[in-house]
């Protein structure tokens, strides 16, 4: 099963450097990773906040973005 990526697609188009890590990342793991974009996550306070599975992290640089979804991605293969 991929890994579970959601983002807000509002909070994150003025963002380019969150955006190419975003691709970066979806090319670098077409099979282990799922991207959900949302209009609106409700957090809208944490601007860059993801979802990784069910965990939230608020406020996240796109250095923390390619940490937390590559350290997960890798658990899900242990
Ligand atoms: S509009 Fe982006 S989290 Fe609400």
């Amino acid at each position: 099963m991929p890994v579970q990526l959601t983002l807000c697609r509002r909070c994150t188009r003025n963002r380019p450097e969150f955006r190419r890590t975003l691709a970066q990342l979806a090319n670098n793991y077409p099979h282990d990773l799922a991207v959900e974009e949302l209009e609106c996550m409700a957090a809208c306070d944490d601007v860059p906040a993801i979802m990784i599975e069910t965990d939230y992290y608020p406020r996240v640089p796109p250095t923390e973005l390619i940490r937390l979804v590559e350290a997960r991605i890798i658990a899900e293969r242990v």
